[in-house]
């Protein structure tokens, strides 16, 4: 496996994903968190040194732990992980020359098993810059691969210690060939053979699952979104009906979605399955609220209730199954800084109740969410159903400014269907990160037939992102727009009005609340 040590770049995480998807198995740990016992523990195939904010040349910069060029293993550098080396190693870095930032072109200097691929000696490769220094001498023993315009150390290499440094980003999709560079260093280079795969994960992860629950009892809270449904069709596949799943139903979810999730589980897989129906509870306590945060925190407490409330029920009950992904776990170096203002309390299903000291089983905590979709595929699960959109814990609550009301919902459910249906039907499902409606307390005058119309008005909302983080607001060919208007206002009562939402993120958010 390849270490990946984090200096602090915002786009880490996307080297691990570019190894992984090489087939070869990669973890990120902050770079003041790689001391010896650690190497000695994790014993890297492979080691790559990450971007960062910071400047090489100054003193308290973060340095490599310089028993990582003495495992014996190759390392890679990307731009302030190849400033460290040379930092680390004898050369010299220095601030404030040329800064290069975005596109720029490399000339390829000498043959490298590092670059194969990517052109002959002399060829320009297009690449993806970002930094202020610049390496002014070079450690002995490393000599130049590729140069650019402003760095006649674009690329390094000491060929007989295998440590490289690159001082473009090959993780970014803007350096076309990065993936492969990437290859070249973990399969070439570092002889590693891309037997990573998803069979291989799911055979391990089973394994794993029943050496640690042994006899024991599983729960695991379902909310019908893929991460917890995977993690439960793994666990069941691991220990069988040792597994109970709870499914709250907050009322809350999209139309027909309650029951889809109960006969998937029940029918198809025959996993055990509580289905909680506490729609009641939920819009009993949710009378009356119309302030957003409220609405979160009642929520989020109404299930952590209710769920408990049922879980106490299974008997000798020892573990919590929990879909908690690698996002979640990686120590950022980048996220260390002040506290952050709170923008939303954000409610996930199968909180762990303080009290019932259960055990945590996360067998999907190694995984970015595109490796648990292709893990749900493996095992089974459809794949429209693992290409969902994400889906809010608090569902639909969110998605409807000020009171909510049991009306409010169907409605709501109806409007969302044919908006999900007429993205289906116009092929752009896959292209958009998220789509939903959203009623508004509003009511505007309409005309139908002859008459006046006097109802609410649906806004639809639609984005492109790639973690939730920033968003784009989705550009749709105006027919599906209009296509989607029209039904919604034919087929479903109350709504006279359908706007589209041009807000991107920032400055709005996704949800609406
Ligand atoms: P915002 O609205 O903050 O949403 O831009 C970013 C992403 O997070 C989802 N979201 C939630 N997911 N529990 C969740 O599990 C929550 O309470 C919650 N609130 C927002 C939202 O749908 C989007 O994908």
């Amino acid at each position: 496996r390849v270490l990946i040590v984090d200096f602090g770049s915002q786009v880490t995480q996307l080297i691990a994903r570019r190894v992984r998807e090489s087939g070869v198995y990669c973890e990120i740990h902050p770079f003041d968190k790689v001391g010896d016992d650690f190497l000695k523990a994790y014993a890297p195939k492979a080691v790559i040194l990450s971007g960062g904010p910071a400047s090489a040349h100054e003193e308290d910069s973060p340095t490599p732990n310089p028993t990582l060029f003495k495992l014996g293993v190759p390392v890679l550098g990307i731009c302030y992980g190849e400033m460290a080396i040379c930092a680390a190693m004898g050369g010299t870095v220095e601030g404030g020359h040329h800064r290069e930032f975005g596109r720029a072109d490399i000339r390829i200097a000498t043959e490298t098993p590092l670059l194969a691929g990517l052109g002959d000696v002399g060829d320009l490769e297009p690449v993806w810059m970002s930094h202020g220094d610049v390496i002014t001498a070079i450690p002995e023993g490393f000599h130049v691969v590729a140069t650019s315009e402003n760095s006649p150390y674009a690329a390094i290499a000491d060929e007989g210690r295998r440590i490289y440094g690159v001082q473009f980003h090959p993780e970014v999709a803007h350096t076309p060939r990065g993936a492969l560079l990437l290859r070249n260093f973990t399969h070439t280079i570092a002889g590693l053979s891309g037997d990573w795969t998803m069979a291989a994960f799911r055979a391990e992860a089973v394994a794993r699952i029943r050496e640690q629950v042994g006899e024991g009892r599983v729960i695991c809270g379902l909310s019908g979104g893929v991460d917890s449904s995977v993690a439960a069709v793994l666990i069941h596949e691991a220990i069988g009906d040792q597994l109970t799943c709870v499914f709250v139903d907050t009322g809350l979810l999209r139309m027909n979605e309650a029951e889809q999730v109960v006969t998937l589980f029940r029918d198809h897989y025959n996993i055990p399955l509580i289905h909680v129906d506490a729609s009641k509870e939920f819009l009993g306590e949710l009378e009356g609220v119309s302030e957003p945060e409220a609405k979160r925190k009642i929520i989020g407490r109404v299930f952590v209730e209710t769920f408990d409330r049922e879980a106490a029920k299974i008997e000798g009950a020892g573990f919590l199954a929990q879909g908690t992904l690698y996002p979640d776990v990686i120590e950022s170096v980048s996220a260390r800084g002040g506290p952050s203002v709170v923008i939303k309390s954000h409610h996930n299903v199968g909180g762990l109740p303080e009290h019932m000291k259960l055990k945590l089983v996360e067998p999907l905590r190694e995984l970015f969410k595109d490796e648990v979709r292709a893990l749900g595929v493996e095992l089974g699960l459809p794949p429209a159903f693992v290409g969902r959109h994400p889906f809010p814990g608090p569902g639909l609550a969110i998605r409807i400014p000020g009171e909510i009301t049991r009306e409010k919902v169907a409605t709501l459910q109806q409007a969302d269907a044919i908006y999900l249906d007429e993205i289906r039907k116009a092929g752009l499902y896959d292209s958009i990160w998220q789509a939903f409606a959203v009623l508004l307390p509003v009511k505007t005058v309409g005309v139908m037939g002859d008459a006046r119309t006097y109802e609410d008005v649906l806004a639809l909302r639609a984005v492109t992102s790639t973690d939730g983080m920033t968003a784009d607001f989705f550009e749709f060919p105006w027919p599906v727009l209009a296509r989607t208007a029209t039904r919604i206002i034919n087929e479903v009562k109350g709504v006279n009005r359908v706007v589209y939402d041009v807000t991107s993120k920032p400055p709005g958010t996704i949800e609406w609340e």
